[in-house]
């Protein structure tokens, strides 16, 4: 009896050493990732992440409880004209696709874009290949500086083929970022260029985002760990030559689901603001998976 207290003992303490250590390398790894790659490296391992990536089967074949309730309370009735981003293998689309909505989805990941393609049943679904990225490449910088709300279907020089189509198809009805896509945008220019984008390709209707959220303004000490990695990173990336792109407060790298950010509450709120959005629900940390609508102010 002794002696398996004893044993067991000794597991428990190796193990609870072990995960010390495990921790310490992650960070470190968060550290060096985010230290190394710039934005478009950022953005290009998330994909590759994510192409290893499918729902679980618990709930891949429908919406989640909290996300019913939000669609079902905060989505113009149906059918409606609606924009979905991080499509992903088409969780949410057989739901738009029972109300009879005319839908236009987009995906970077391909792997994941052909199961949606797969998935779809309705011939009034539009689905295209591409990110946040692509919607807003040909404009970027006007949506930033001096921004003033444009037309819905407004295109710049060059548009993407998936930019063009979505415009093509404006003004919407509504848009939905697809579960957590939104928290994948690296960079506040990038997420605020998104969200104008948005503003202007569905001037009345809402827009519905889900993201991680980390509880308040509060720096984060991230620890010894973060700090030898990023510098490493930092290290390298000037050796490769490549732009440094910020470490944000709230930026994360998680191995299984690459680069990330956390908001916090008045972070998201100023977001909202500045692309003329104001927050008819607000996002909350914990308590289920944060989420958040916007609805464009109307003069
Ligand atoms: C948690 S998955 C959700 C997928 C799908 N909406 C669902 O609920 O099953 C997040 C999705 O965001 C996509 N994503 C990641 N970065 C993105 C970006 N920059 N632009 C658009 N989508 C992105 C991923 O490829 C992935 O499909």
């Amino acid at each position: 009896m002794i002696t398996m207290l004893r044993v067991l003992e000794h597991l428990l303490r190796t193990q609870a050493l072990a995960n010390r250590w495990l921790l310490r390398g992650e960070n470190w790894l968060e550290g060096l990732a985010l230290g190394a790659l710039d934005h478009d490296e950022r953005r290009l391992l998330t994909d590759r992440l994510y192409s290893y990536w499918r729902p679980a089967p618990d709930y891949a074949g429908g919406l989640f409880d909290w996300e019913q309730r939000w669609f079902e309370a905060d989505l113009p009735i149906q059918p409606a004209r609606v924009l979905i981003g991080g499509v992903g293998s088409g969780r949410e689309l057989a739901w738009f696709e029972t109300r009879r909505d005319r839908i236009v989805a987009f995906e970077p990941v391909s792997e994941l874009l052909e199961l949606a393609r797969a998935a779809s049943q309705s011939r009034q679904t539009t689905l295209l290949a591409g990110g946040y990225e692509e919607l807003i490449a040909d404009r970027r910088r006007e949506l930033l500086d001096g921004w003033r709300p444009e037309p819905p279907g407004t295109l710049g020089a060059n548009p993407t083929p998936l930019a063009r189509v979505v415009a093509e198809n404006a003004p919407y009805d509504a848009v939905v970022l697809g579960w957590g896509s939104f928290t994948h945008v690296v960079e506040t220019s990038v997420r605020l260029a998104l969200l104008r984008r948005a503003r202007e390709l569905c001037p009345r209707g809402p827009l519905l985002t889900s993201f991680w959220m980390r509880p308040a303004d509060s720096v984060f000490d991230r620890g010894t760990s973060f700090s030898l990695g990023a510098s490493l990173g930092d290290w390298l990336r000037r050796l490769r030559d490549r732009p440094q792109t910020e470490i944000e407060n709230g930026d994360h790298f998680v191995p299984a689901l690459g680069f990330g950010h956390r908001f916090s509450a008045s972070e998201f709120a100023q977001l909202a603001e500045t692309s003329d959005y104001r927050i008819i629900r607000a996002p909350r940390a914990g308590g289920g998976y944060p989420h958040a609508t916007l609805s464009p102010k109307i003069e």
